[in-house]
């Protein structure tokens, strides 16, 4: 397909070609930018990557997706406001130039079938597609950590957008069947199977993260400040992840309700992550449900991401038959759900929450049933 349209626009075919997925995490929402744990998978759906390389140091790229193509020279690479799509890509190549990775021209096509501005990590999957195009096309002798870091610092610091490192790098280095848990202080990670008799369900609230960037924001922010108040009662701890749930009870009078609520979120989710990781190796899939939607309240009450959409359809999941737990999924704000639905149950657990979700607010909820997948980098 996406080799196809390459011959069409470049009318050659492609050198390389490669794939990477979007994203769910199953749980540990939050915690990436507090050194903490997170536990997502990567799904079914990815961006990919075709072309060749250039004599010059031109990079043309074209968007199946945006149905349109940019051109920029790798001598000087800026920012694109007309074409931001572009962005990731541009960042990419800008930060392996910088680190002495010689690239050269090249013709590119990309796209792909992860919803946009859905939660789901379609801009992960760009920035880490094009790290793993670099590295196949050039061959490039970098291992995948290194490449993820590098597609975050693109998100950070050439697009503008504060994310942790959790969608990259489960974009990189997820694994079929596998969901990835990751301490992202150290960036130590190991996959943990998945049941085959459970699936992974996705309600997409249809509704945009309109608040997410600028709310994402302040609970950083807000996250900084706690930890700082909490160090003013002699409790040291360099981000949240070094504090337990007696700390911030301990520190509970030095903070505000707001920084109490928001600290308490997510030292609550550290700990239920590492419940999580050790349920799921038992195959206690029950206590995990659970977990997921302890992790959920958590989020609408104590940290505030939530929103109308989300909750009313976790309200619905939970009333349906095998659903082991419902809960949100990513920065919040919109975007989706993530559910646990036992396999024989899942093809009537989307029909039920789509119309129930039709029937409450009168939207339309469009559900995906994943199966974890492969990473862009992994071996
Ligand atoms: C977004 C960010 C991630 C992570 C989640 C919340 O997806 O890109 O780094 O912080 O929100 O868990």
């Amino acid at each position: 397909m996406i080799e196809q349209i390459f011959q069409e626009i470049y009318t050659a075919t492609p050198e390389v070609v490669v794939r990477a997925p979007g994203r769910v995490n199953l749980i540990g929402e939050h915690t990436d930018y507090n050194d903490g744990f997170v536990l997502p998978a990567a799904i079914d759906r990815s961006i990919a990557f075709a072309g060749r390389r250039r004599a010059d140091r031109v990079v043309r790229v074209h968007s199946v997706d945006f149905g349109a193509s940019v051109e920029f020279s790798l001598d000087d690479i800026q920012k694109d406001d007309k074409n931001s799509w572009s962005n990731y890509i541009r960042g990419v190549s800008k930060y392996l130039e910088e680190d002495g990775h010689q690239l050269t021209g090249a013709d590119m096509v990309f796209g792909g079938n992860v919803p946009r501005e859905a939660g789901l990590s379609s801009s992960a999957a760009v920035e880490v597609g094009a790290a793993a195009f670099w590295k196949k096309l050039l061959g490039l002798g970098v291992d995948p950590v290194y490449l993820i870091k590098l597609a975050r610092k693109a998100e950070n610091q050439f697009v503008g957008v504060p994310c942790g490192i959790m969608d990259q790098f489960i974009s990189g280095l997820g694994r079929e069947n596998h969901a990835l848990f990751l301490d992202c202080r150290g960036l130590s990670y190991r996959h943990v199977p998945l049941r085959s008799d459970v699936k992974i369900v996705v309600c997409n609230s249809g509704v945009k993260r309109a608040l997410a960037q600028s709310e994402y924001e302040v609970r950083l922010k807000q996250c900084r400040q706690a930890v700082a108040q909490i160090a003013s009662t002699g409790l040291a701890g360099k981000s949240l992840r070094d504090l337990a749930p007696e700390d911030i009870e301990a520190a509970r009078p030095v903070l505000s309700d707001i920084l109490y609520r928001r600290a308490r979120h997510v030292v609550s989710e550290n700990y239920r992550v590492l419940e999580a990781v050790k349920v799921l190796e038992a195959g206690d899939l029950g206590r995990f449900g659970q977990l997921m939607n302890a992790s959920h309240e958590s989020l609408r009450d104590d940290y505030e991401v939530s929103s109308k959409e989300l909750d009313v359809l976790v309200e619905l999941a939970r009333k349906q038959p095998g659903v082991l737990g419902a809960r949100m999924t990513g920065a919040g704000f919109g975007g989706c759900t993530v559910n646990l639905v036992r396999q024989d149950a899942a093809e009537a657990f989307a029909e039920a929450v789509r119309r129930g979700y039709q029937d409450a607010l009168g939207l339309k909820a469009e559900i995906y049933i994943f199966k974890a997948s492969q990473g862009a980098l992994s071996a």
